[in-house]
């Protein structure tokens, strides 16, 4: 028993040092904060409950880091420390319950936010700053200094009045959301490997050789705490943060001074809401108690200061093995990869799977399956994988040459095209997707039509085409599972309510390539019937300004396309409404028109008039174009008319519009 403890020990000391060098010299863990944190505190366990094996070696009695050689080493004026951690409000609460069991009643705490960087210290001399270093062991970091001066918010003179004469404050380098996004973007362009986190990023453009490379790499300064410093006034944290300000440091200002613990953990809790909404990357919460003095009284143990705790959020990245790369056939019939995940818990979330988008990014990762990967979960954001941290095999992953639903051959465009499709009309996995798009909320917004209805009518048979939903009887709902009466009835209403949706709902439900929402309201609002988009030419298309000769040549080609005639015919038949009322409301006469003024009017000067078709909710153009809705022309109106009239543009003249913007819509 004893020597399964000791080798089990061993094991984790090894396994952490081992994880302490990828972390910190190469920037590249193998794996996430969240395990490392977990081997940390299964060996403190081991050790604290086995003290016949503790050793000074173990790695939870230094402050982890290897010291590179390619710096030189400087000695900090006092040890940089590390801090206690944990991921649970139980423990913060003890904590809590601690100190305020062995200081006095009034204590105030300050908690601020953990930003995910590289622990970094710059001393002044004077005002001056003579030197950067990174934490290295604790007690030697390296110099650092070319670099640190690279940083854009790092003063490299303080800018109080009577500058300490020593001043060495410690802070976090980091690399903002953004920023960290443009490098990768970089980074891939030139073929490279993405750095895993925003701390690798930061932590890699830090330790650069040439600090050339570290000053085109973005990174920001954050100060925290401090080690000797000679400056008097300072009795609190929350001063010397100010102090920092004075002096010409930045200050994040999501910080908060706390007098009970309910205080605390509301801000944990408001700083757990807004983490993703920060520009910076935060793993978490310091909480500190703010008075210097009582810091001091509390002291440090050898590795941390016993004034301050870590909150760690759950984790956003964790490992996991890639079981299987899923391929589905979506309703354009674009051929999707996407990972089904050993599951694993992120963010406090158990997830299954991740996305891979195309098959372009499983080339630029270098995924297979069954291969060990990174995977992080942000926000609400669908968790995807960062990178690979164990390969299985050699074999590179090859995007699929026939549709894994209709086994018909899979295309791409061309070269410069990422997506591959299965170009197969009569493709039923194409088919199923539009059939979910076509029923889905914003489209017909058919209720209950879910996933399991449509696979059923699919397999026996009673849905073949769209129009096919309009033809089913409620004896083929109660022949269905787990459909009885009430439930039938339900579905047969709401299908009868689609029917009467505008044509702006109909045209999104079509699926049209590059048609959303928003331009499908656009276009019906324009044309108003079904029937007039068949006839509209490419021109007409390219009158309405937010479609350019790219999008009205697609269209054009849609209505052209005999399965569309066939496709809205069954559904005019089957009773659908194809047309978009008029819903302009009295004073938006002019809504989304853009008009041209030529002329002399009688009744107002054009300044009137312009100000009226504004008010009225259009705009006003000075040429004319093809993308121009109409032409208030006055007496007198020469060649932009004579332009209009060729390009046959609406014109309105004095008369019309007088009528106009008393009651009807343009
Ligand atoms: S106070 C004695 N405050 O977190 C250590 N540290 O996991 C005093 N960190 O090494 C540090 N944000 O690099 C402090 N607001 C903050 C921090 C912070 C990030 C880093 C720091 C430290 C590490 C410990």
């Amino acid at each position: 028993m004893q020597s399964e403890i000791k080798s089990r020990i061993d094991y984790l000391r090894k396994e952490i040092i081992r994880h302490n060098d990828f972390y910190y010299d190469r920037n590249d863990p193998e794996i996430s904060d969240g395990e490392y944190d977990n081997l940390t505190k299964e060996l403190e366990k081991l050790e604290s409950e086995y003290p016949i094996f503790a050793s000074s070696d173990s790695p939870t009695y230094k402050v982890s880091s290897i010291l590179s050689s390619s710096f030189e080493s400087v000695k900090h004026s006092l040890p940089m420390l590390s801090l206690s951690n944990t991921y649970s409000y139980e423990e913060i609460s003890k904590w809590y319950k601690k100190i305020k069991k062995s200081l006095d009643d009034n204590l105030e705490f300050i908690v601020e936010p953990k930003i995910d960087g590289i622990n970094a210290s710059l001393t002044y001399v004077n005002g001056a700053l003579i030197m950067g270093a990174t934490r290295g062991d604790g007690e030697n970091g390296e110099n650092i200094t070319e670099n640190i001066k690279t940083i854009k918010n790092v003063p490299h003179k303080l800018e109080v009045k009577n500058p300490p004469s020593f001043f060495e404050l410690r802070g976090e380098v980091y690399i903002s959301k953004l920023d960290f996004k443009n490098l990768n973007d970089e980074v891939t362009k030139i073929g490279g490997q993405n750095f895993a986190n925003p701390r690798n990023a930061a932590s890699g453009s830090l330790r650069q050789k040439n600090p050339q490379i570290t000053a085109m790499r973005k990174l920001s300064f954050f100060a925290h705490s401090f080690g000797r410093i000679y400056v008097e006034q300072l009795k609190k944290q929350s001063d010397f943060l100010r102090y920092c300000l004075k002096c010409g440091f930045q200050l994040q200002n999501d910080f908060k001074i706390c007098h009970s613990l309910k205080e605390i953990t509301s801000f944990m809790d408001a700083m757990l809401n807004k983490r993703d909404l920060l520009c910076y990357e935060i793993d978490g919460l310091v909480i500190k108690v703010n008075d210097l003095g009582l810091q001091k009284k509390l002291g440090n143990t050898s590795k941390s200061p016993r004034w301050a705790i870590a909150y760690k959020f759950p984790a956003k990245q964790a490992t996991t093995r890639l079981n299987k790369i899923r391929i589905r056939v979506g309703r354009t019939g674009i051929i999707t990869p996407s990972a089904i995940l050993e599951p694993v818990v992120l963010a406090g979330v158990k997830i299954s799977r991740a996305t891979l988008h195309n098959f372009e990014e499983i080339k630029r990762l270098n995924v297979n399956e069954k291969d060990t990967v990174l995977v992080e979960r942000a926000g609400d954001v669908i968790p995807k994988i960062v990178k690979v941290v164990k390969k299985y095999g050699e074999i590179l992953f090859k995007p699929p040459l026939n549709c894994p639903s209709c086994s018909s051959e899979v295309v791409k465009k061309n070269e410069k095209e990422v997506a591959y499709r299965c170009i197969n009309p009569d493709c039923s996995a194409q088919f199923r997707r539009h059939l979910l798009h076509f029923v889905s909320r914003n489209a017909m917004n058919i209720q209950g039509f879910g996933k399991s209805v449509i696979d059923q009518f699919l397999k026996n048979g009673k849905i073949r085409t769209l129009a096919d939903i309009y033809y089913l009887t409620y004896d083929d709902f109660v022949n269905i599972d787990l459909f009885k009466e009430k439930r039938s009835n339900n579905l047969l209403e709401a299908i009868a309510i689609s029917k009467k949706r505008p044509l702006s709902r109909l045209l999104f439900a079509l699926g049209i390539r590059h048609i959303g929402e928003k331009i499908s309201g656009i276009i019906a609002k324009k044309f108003r019937h079904m029937g007039a988009l068949f006839e509209a030419s490419v021109e007409d298309f390219t009158r309405i300004p937010e479609i350019g000769n790219i999008l009205a040549l697609f269209l054009k080609r849609f209505f052209e396309n005999d399965a569309t005639r066939h496709v809205i015919d069954a559904l005019i038949v089957a009773g659908v409404n194809m047309t978009e009322p008029e819903t302009y409301k009295i004073g938006r006469q002019f809504e989304d028109k853009v008009c041209v003024l030529t002329g002399e009017l009688e009744t107002y000067t054009r300044k009137q008039a312009s100000k009226i078709i504004i008010s009225l909710g259009g705009k006003i153009a000075s040429s004319i174009s093809k993308k121009i809705d109409c032409v208030l022309a006055g007496a007198n109106a020469g060649l932009k008319l004579k332009k209009a009239k060729e390009l046959d543009l609406r014109i309105i003249y004095e008369e019309e519009f007088k009528k106009l913007i008393k009651k009807s819509k343009v």
